[in-house]
């Protein structure tokens, strides 16, 4: 399973990277705003730590000014993946994108039927949005199972990114389900080191060791 984190700045990113678990990076407008950084400048940035796949983000409703944008996005750098709404206007998008060779991220997916129509087209990434269903009393999770499920059944190529992830058991989850990717915000990432057994666990052998060091060293 990859881990992409869902995040726009360059400390989190290198943090990650330098610990070797770090496949990739998915970003919205949002993330980038909250930077406070220039939009093109922060994706070739991102692009130069990870050497991964960085999704980046069209700001369009119509299919073909977002296939403008993938184009001029794609140019940032080989690693930039296009990320497309779920739409009818991104689907055209999408397909016009990957026709010209580049990779595509169809984003917001919140149905199996939209799954099936962003593999159909041959994108590489689908995001279903597992927290966003949660908080509107749907399992989440369910749709990320749907979806391997059928793309499993025709051997579709696209990959299932498990997005909107909100807490570490959303990542377990993900797992279990058998999606490719999960992408998640760093605070996610940072807790899935914790166990308090494990810290606990750790002073008391440090101060098993203070105590008996002398009689081996
Ligand atoms: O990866 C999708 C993400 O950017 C949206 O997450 O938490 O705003 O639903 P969230």
């Amino acid at each position: 399973m990859k881990f992409f984190l869902d995040t726009a700045n360059l400390d989190e990113i290198r943090e990650a990277a330098q610990m070797g678990v770090l496949d990739g990076i998915t970003t919205n407008p949002f993330l980038i705003a909250k930077e406070g950084a220039k939009f093109e400048k922060r994706i070739v940035e991102i692009c130069e730590i990870v050497q991964g796949p960085v999704s980046a983000e069209v700001t369009s409703r119509d299919a073909e000014e977002m296939c403008r944008q993938g184009h001029a996005l794609a140019r940032l750098n080989p690693w930039v993946v296009v990320k497309t709404p779920t739409t009818k206007e991104g689907l055209k998008a999408a397909r016009c994108l990957i026709k010209d060779g580049i990779k595509v991220n169809s984003t917001l997916c919140f149905s199996s039927s939209q799954a099936l129509l962003v593999a159909k087209i041959g994108a590489s990434y689908v995001s279903p949005f597992v927290g966003r269903l949660d908080d509107v009393s749907h399992q989440g999770m369910d749709l990320v199972r749907e979806i391997v499920t059928i793309y499993r059944n025709y051997s579709f190529k696209t990959q299932v990114l498990a997005a909107s992830i909100r807490h570490s058991m959303h990542v377990i989850e993900a797992a279990k389900a058998g999606a490719d990717i999960v992408t998640m915000p760093y605070k996610v990432f940072d807790q899935l080191f914790k166990h308090p057994l494990t810290e606990k666990g750790q002073d008391r052998f440090l101060e098993d060791w203070e105590r008996v060091k002398s009689l081996v060293t």
